[in-house]
């Protein structure tokens, strides 16, 4: 794989995010479809479907084979960051470098756009032009990808963050919050992956350990950045976190051991890779990347 792979894979991702949301027809609810595609099309660093794609191909698929999953992915993410901004939830104004969907479209409207992203997606991923995929890998994956959002997953993660808000919870219920909220749709982009392009069971394994590991430490190090960043650099608010008490690792345990546990964390995953030999290079360093990031 190139060095390039991101890009290439990006391109590929924007091109079909842009293709998903219809942009004419709808006259009557313009509104809500202008919503979906302000939020959808309007940046993002698209790590989840970057991550269903390269373990497409490491377990002997098509990565573009995974696309319409890939896809899906990104519009259950970009939901979830719509509602999260609202102000019902983290009542941000900013998200990906610009105002957030509720402050240019109103609530109401950002709500029905992160709702129809929601269902886009199923639609995407169950679409009878899909793609070449196999019947049974593509209801597993569409499977993996419904539980991950729901109230297993993001959802229940989400409800754990706001009754979390303004306590100090132990550390065993912010892991559980930060697997569910954040963790959860990057193992599923990590399983999607693996069932489309045919993995083994020992694949598998290996590719959740590392999404396991890798979420975490996503999550840990977007709670670091709400404290050490700029609003330039990461598009969205800064000390949010601390203005809504919000339970995060930096606030229970400080932010050195935060980055501690996020620097582990990150070891763990490129350890988790071992089955996928050099191949797995690409995501070993998307791994360390992503600790290190400034956005
Ligand atoms: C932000 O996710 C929300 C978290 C789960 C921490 P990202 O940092 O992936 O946001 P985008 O997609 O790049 O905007
Ligand atoms: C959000 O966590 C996780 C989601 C499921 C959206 P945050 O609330 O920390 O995400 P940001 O910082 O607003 O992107
Ligand atoms: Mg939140
Ligand atoms: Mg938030
Ligand atoms: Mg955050």
């Amino acid at each position: 794989m190139s060095e390039d792979w991101q890009a290439q894979y990006r391109a590929k991702i924007e091109q079909a995010l842009e293709q998903a949301v219809p942009s004419v027809g709808g006259e009557l609810y313009a509104g809500v479809i202008d919503a979906m595609r302000y939020s959808l099309l309007g940046g993002g660093k698209r790590i989840r479907p970057l991550l269903v794609m390269e373990f497409c191909r490491l377990c002997g698929g098509n990565p573009e084979d995974a696309l319409p999953w890939a896809c899906a992915l990104e519009m259950i993410h970009t939901y979830s960051l719509i509602h999260d901004d609202l102000p019902c939830m983290d009542d941000d104004d900013m998200r990906r470098g610009r105002a957030s969907c509720h402050k240019v479209y109103g609530e109401a409207t950002a709500l029905l756009a992160g709702d129809a992203l929601l269902t886009l997606a199923f639609e995407t991923a169950c679409s009878p032009s899909a793609g070449s995929v196999p019947a049974e890998r593509a209801l597993a994956a569409s499977w993996e990808l419904a539980r991950a959002a729901g109230v297993n997953g993001m959802v229940g993660g989400q409800q754990i963050d706001l009754v979390s808000e303004g306590r100090a919870v132990p550390l065993e219920v912010l892991q559980k919050m930060d697997a569910c909220k954040t963790g959860a749709l990057i193992r599923a982009a990590a399983a999607m992956g693996c069932i489309l392009g045919g993995g083994t069971e020992d694949q598998r394994r290996s590719a959740d350990e590392y999404a396991s590991s890798l979420g975490l430490a996503f999550q840990i190090v977007d709670d670091i950045l709400d404290v050490t960043g700029t609003e330039e650099q990461l598009g969205k608010p800064v000390h949010s976190d601390q203005e809504h008490d919000k339970s995060t690792y930096v606030a229970l345990l400080g932010l050195e051991e935060a980055q501690r546990e996020a620097s582990r964390l990150t070891q763990r995953a490129v350890a988790a890779l071992e089955i996928f030999g050099t191949e797995a290079d690409s995501l070993r360093a998307l791994a360390v990347r992503l600790a290190d990031r400034k956005s």
